[in-house]
């Protein structure tokens, strides 16, 4: 699905060459201020190599349109916005950004249940905590549907046993409907537990690839 060829980004990234193949939940993980956040973006086309090039289903990154590639490949960003309003608000609004049709209060409450976001769809934002706030930003991408989720430290602000949950649904969910996963985790134990591929960056470099599932 995506292959680097010695791509350069500043001082930041040096990757001479990895292979993520579609279909599989990769985990990257690393030490804080490694790349990881910069390689997803590279994988969105949110910022472009100074060298090198980096292929998504066999076709360069600089070929493809950005707008196209981002209804397909969805980032959640580390620090995710969350905007004034309410939850139905904050949920639809990705839907609105990424011109994809609205949905039924149905799809948005099964969103918030994926999501493990016990709130109505008209509470306001104001009062959530920092982890609703994340799992709020996930429900968003999950209605999204995309084929690949960029997930930036997604349960960075949960307590072990909801990161456990949460994380489960999403990867069973996402290999029942063959989605490729590419998650930035601080967790060693969640990349163990769920991810097919694990990719370790220090400094921009890959130091570590550990295929775990081949199939
Ligand atoms: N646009 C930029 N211009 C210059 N330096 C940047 C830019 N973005 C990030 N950096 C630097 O690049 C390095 C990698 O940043 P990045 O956010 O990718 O790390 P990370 O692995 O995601 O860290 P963390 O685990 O703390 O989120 C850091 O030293 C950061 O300060
Ligand atoms: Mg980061």
């Amino acid at each position: 699905m995506y292959l680097f060829h010695n791509v350069l980004y500043k001082d930041i990234i040096n990757i001479e060459a990895i292979t993520i193949p579609k279909n599989k939940i990769v985990c990257i993980t690393g030490e804080s201020g490694g790349g990881k956040t910069t390689l997803l973006k590279l994988l969105n086309k949110m910022i472009s190599p100074d060298s090198g090039e980096i292929l998504y289903h066999d076709s360069p990154l600089e070929a493809l349109d950005s707008i196209d590639l981002r209804r397909q490949v969805v980032m959640l960003p580390q620090n995710p916005a969350i905007y004034n309003g309410s939850i139905r608000d904050n949920l639809l609004i990705g839907l609105k950004f990424s011109e994809k049709p609205m949905v039924n209060d149905d799809k948005l409450k099964s969103s918030l249940i994926s999501a493990r976001l016990d709130k109505v769809l008209d509470d306001s934002v104001d009062n959530l905590s920092g982890g609703e706030k994340q799992r709020l930003a996930l429900a968003r991408v999950l209605l999204l549907n995309p084929d690949v989720f960029l997930l930036d430290e997604p349960s960075a602000s949960l307590d072990k046993e909801t990161e456990k949950i949460i994380i489960e649904n999403l990867v069973i969910q996402c290999r029942k409907n063959a989605k490729s996963v590419i998650m930035v985790t601080h967790s060693n134990q969640i990349a163990d537990d769920y991810a097919d591929i694990i990719i370790r960056i220090d400094k921009g470099r890959v130091v570590g690839q550990e295929v775990k599932n081949e199939q």
